[in-house]
């Protein structure tokens, strides 16, 4: 199997600075040495480029209020990013996306979807799910799933809304932080939720495997989302908006561990993307090593 890597030193989505540097710091742990371990063909395609924020013409216009920061900015990002994707599942390789905040989730899933119908499985703390409207922060990486889905302001342009995804096969695993009007919009539509409750309760291989049989239920294939604030600041301090209560090592491990047991069985995984590491909120790096051990497993890594 050949794996492409795709970093993508995105921060524009979020309030943190940090997140631009996630992917350097995830290669910095060793992801290629890791995966070649595994006897997978890995290429590193490098970082795309992405404008900074310090770059950005001061006269330009802020947005208002109910306004997406830099949405300009991320359609860029995004449109190419989702290019590269889909480039790379033409060429016969496995695109491993590297972030950058979450709002490049709507160029990986866009250019997984190019093709095929496909099933998104989030792992986050978060909904994902506001529109510009409905955002506290004005911060796209909150917003990437309706935009996928078609809702909201900037939802019905060409570089976000993905028409081969179908509410019915998105499914969010580990919620336990939502705005109002986001839980609202997440319970009105047809994706299927999983919180951390859900977890506590049944435990994480339950719910893995009927997130995997929503998501790949009449699908081409799935994209794999994994935010990193997904587990516990405990084990994952480097995230940019940390939320208490979250999945432990292990349980993180064995729901990557589900993920690829399912693409061994039945060849269903298109993509994998690991979001929202950030260097300068992270100790010692234990968030990016974490990042490329969940990846690892997610890709076959196996303890025997
Ligand atoms: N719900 C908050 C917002 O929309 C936080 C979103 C956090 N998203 C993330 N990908 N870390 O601003
Ligand atoms: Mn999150
Ligand atoms: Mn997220
Ligand atoms: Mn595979």
């Amino acid at each position: 199997e050949q794996v492409r890597i795709i970093g993508v030193p995105m921060d524009l989505g979020a309030d943190r600075r940090g997140v631009d540097m996630g992917s350097s710091t995830i290669r910095y742990a060793g992801l290629a040495d890791e995966l070649d371990a595994l006897g997978i063909d890995v290429t590193d395609a490098g970082d795309l480029p992405v404008p900074r924020a310090e770059e950005r013409d001061p006269e330009a216009e802020q947005p208002a209020e109910g306004e997406a920061k830099f949405l300009r900015e991320t359609a860029d990002v995004c449109t190419r990013l989702a290019d590269e994707v889909a480039d790379t599942i033409d060429a016969g390789q496995f695109p491993l996306v590297l972030g950058g905040d979450h709002s490049i989730a709507i160029g990986t899933a866009k250019g997984a979807a190019r093709d095929a119908d496909l099933g998104v499985v989030w792992f986050d703390a978060h909904g994902d799910f506001n529109t510009p409207k409905t955002s506290p922060s004005g911060n796209v990486h909150g917003m990437p799933l309706a935009a996928l889905l078609g809702i909201g302001d900037f939802a019905d342009t060409e570089w976000a809304n993905a028409p081969n995804i179908r509410e019915e096969n998105v499914v969010l695993v580990g919620l336990r932080s939502l705005d109002d009007d986001e839980r609202r919009a997440i319970r009105e539509s047809d994706v299927t939720a999983y919180t951390m409750s859900d977890i506590d309760e049944r435990g994480v291989t339950p719910v893995v495997e009927d997130a995997l049989d929503v998501a790949t239920d009449g699908t081409d294939g799935i994209h794999v989302s994994l935010d990193m604030d997904w587990l516990d600041p405990k084990v994952a301090p480097g995230v940019g908006t940390p939320v208490r209560g979250g999945v432990n090592y292990r349980e993180a491990h064995l729901a990557l561990e589900k993920v690829a047991e399912r693409d061994e069985n039945e060849g269903v995984l298109r993509s994998l993307e690991v979001v929202e590491v950030n260097a300068i909120l992270d100790e010692h790096n234990e968030t990016a090593e974490l990042a490329t051990e969940l990846a690892a497993s997610g890709l076959g890594k196996r303890i025997l």
